[in-house]
């Protein structure tokens, strides 16, 4: 078995678990955050950057790592992790989402996906054969299924037809994969549709996999809906298994998936949101880039302790973004991390210490959503 999950304890308020998820390239303590690299890369950070700020697992991209630089020349430089000298843990994600978010570019049958490449418009394919192929060439410690996600909204037809496909494609993937020294998550799909959600993860677990993602959410439907879905879902997933809500990485969504039971996240969103001017504090975001703060020396978040943080002002990092100095989205991606990464911390030290609620429902308090 290429991975282990271990839950050590259980909140007794929430469905909140703590767990240690071990990999062959070290043991990581869930619930976790996973910073995305898309080009095996966390834009702008160096791994040990992103070590600093408490990354322990990181997520790329088949995708964008298949059409450049390629497989096989991953391979070749010994895999992904030597590659990017990560030398923690790294999940692959299958492809099959970033290929459906190319609309136009691509066409869907049941045998895979045709597209055409964003970067030079040529022709590819995927089936989830080569998906497997290509995740097994860059060798992280855990691959993802090779799923179809429904756009939000779908009609039940439309999103029952993606789901079936998705545990057809499941099949073929466990199949075909055979990297011992690797493990490989299934995704369930089904939309907002409550039976189509439990079927998904009855015939997903039916095939036994290490650990299972939940796809298609946070696909543009309001936030209580993905909660409400997860509120019926989780319970439905096998409880041992390590269970990895997909996109998924606003601090309050983050609160919201680990009382329902998530394990795992991923999202773009901090790192992403940094490289326009927009950071997290304690009371919510604050677009630094505003005039309001040109003549502010507190620090982006007084209570964060990131290198940012305890050196620079607020003025001084406005100031870098303005004049389009690179440090300045250094610094606020650095922060950023920092900020979900501590979160996650802070919210494994509540469910330690039984007041995981508590902790939860005073930083919701506080935090402002737009
Ligand atoms: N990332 C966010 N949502 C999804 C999904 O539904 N499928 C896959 N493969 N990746 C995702
Ligand atoms: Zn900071």
């Amino acid at each position: 078995m290429a991975i282990s999950f271990t839950i050590t304890k259980e909140d007794q308020q929430s469905r909140a678990r703590l767990g240690l998820l071990a990999t062959p390239h070290g043991t990581v303590q869930t619930p976790i955050f996973m910073p995305v690299g898309t080009q095996a890369t966390v834009k702008t950070m160096t791994p040990d950057e992103v070590r600093a700020c408490g990354g322990a697992l990181v997520l790329s991209n088949t995708y964008h790592l298949y059409l450049r630089p390629g497989h096989d020349l991953v391979a070749k430089a010994g895999g992904l992790h030597k590659f990017m000298r990560w030398d923690g843990p790294i999940l692959t994600d299958s492809g099959g989402f970033q290929v459906f978010s190319l609309g136009p570019l691509r066409k869907v049958t049941d045998q895979g996906v045709n597209f055409r490449s964003h970067i030079d418009g040529s022709e590819h394919s995927f089936t989830p054969e080569k998906s497997m192929e290509i995740q097994m060439a860059l060798g992280a410690d855990v691959a993802m299924a090779f799923d179809e996600c429904a756009p939000y909204p779908s009609s039940y037809e439309q999103t029952r037809a993606a789901m079936e496909r998705t545990t057809r494609w499941a099949e073929r993937c466990r199949l075909r994969h055979d990297r011992d020294d690797q493990a490989l998550f299934g995704i369930i799909q089904g939309g907002m549709y409550r039976d189509l959600r439990l079927q998904s993860a009855a015939e997903l677990a039916a095939l036994d996999f290490p650990g299972y993602g939940i796809g298609g959410l946070s696909v543009g439907e309001p936030k209580p809906l993905m909660y409400e879905v997860l509120d019926y879902l989780v319970p439905a997933m096998p409880r041992e298994k390590p269970r990895y809500l997909m996109g998924v990485g606003s601090p309050d969504c983050l609160l919201e998936g680990v009382h329902r039971g998530v394990d795992m996240f991923d999202c773009v969103l901090p790192t992403r949101i940094a490289r326009n001017g927009t950071v997290f504090t304690r009371d919510g975001k604050l677009v630094v880039r505003n005039a309001e703060y040109a003549r502010d020396f507190e620090p982006l978040d007084p209570e964060c302790d990131c290198y940012a943080c305890r050196n620079f002002s607020r003025a001084y990092i406005r100031h870098l973004i303005k004049a389009n100095e690179v440090l300045g989205i250094r610094l606020t991606t650095l922060h950023n991390l920092r900020f979900v990464l501590r979160l996650m911390e802070d919210i494994r030290a509540a469910i330690a210490g039984d007041y995981f609620v508590a902790y939860k429902d005073d930083f919701l308090k506080r935090f402002k959503m737009d």
